[in-house]
């Protein structure tokens, strides 16, 4: 059962998720449990999903508009990417938006096709097992394999038994404050089990 927000902010903080101008407010959207990364935390994740992608390799950022706004940053020759989201206003990037609700996990356009993506790098709005099921069913439709989830420390239990990825060293930070400890997940050989923190 869904358990409401329970990233509590200690913070208020409005900074812009959107680095382009768009035509609505780009302050964090509280009703869809938007809390974004730091820059660097969204930057090591951004680097994480192109080695771990390889040469050409194609990248999906599921409910995790910073990396993918990183990703957009870098080289982009090198690499695809996509960005599944709920929030309209991230439908700027155009045809790289994927319009995404996990509520309906497999509710998908056709030309996004089943095991396309290299790696996948998720980041459910909701600490409960029913959000991370559904996105669960949405990330293994996805992914060739390698799947990269950041969410709630308290999850790591149900992460192993849906998606069978194991805790990282590597300790993700946000703009704000959480109430909650939070944690990267991987199912794959990766740098961010080999370090501490950014
Ligand atoms: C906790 S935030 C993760 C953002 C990530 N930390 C970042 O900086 O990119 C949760 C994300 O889920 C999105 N979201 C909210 N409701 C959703 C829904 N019903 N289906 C899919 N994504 C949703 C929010 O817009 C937000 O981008």
């Amino acid at each position: 059962k869904k358990i409401g927000n329970q990233r509590e902010e200690k913070e208020q903080d409005d900074s812009l998720p959107l680095r382009e101008k768009t035509s609505n407010s780009g302050s964090p959207h509280k009703q869809l449990s938007q809390f974004w990364y730091s820059q660097e935390t969204a930057l090591r994740l951004a680097k994480e999903a192109i080695a771990a992608a390889g040469e050409c390799g194609r990248i999906a950022c599921v409910s995790a508009p910073s990396v993918y706004q990183k990703l957009r940053e870098l080289h982009r020759e090198d690499f695809s990417i996509y960005i599944f989201e709920y929030d309209k206003r991230f439908a700027i990037y155009g045809e790289e938006f994927i319009f995404y609700d996990y509520n309906n996990p497999l509710d998908l356009p056709e030309k996004v096709a089943a095991h396309s993506f290299d790696i996948v790098i998720a980041d459910p709005p909701y600490l409960s097992e029913e959000c991370l099921r559904k996105m669960s069913e949405t990330i293994k439709y996805l992914t060739r394999g390698k799947i990269l989830l950041c969410t709630g420390a308290v999850m790591e239990e149900e992460a192993a038994k849906l998606l069978g990825v194991k805790m990282c060293k590597f300790i993700p930070k946000h703009t704000r404050t959480l109430g909650n400890e939070f944690r990267c997940y991987v199912n794959y050989d990766s740098g961010l089990d080999r370090e501490i923190s950014v």
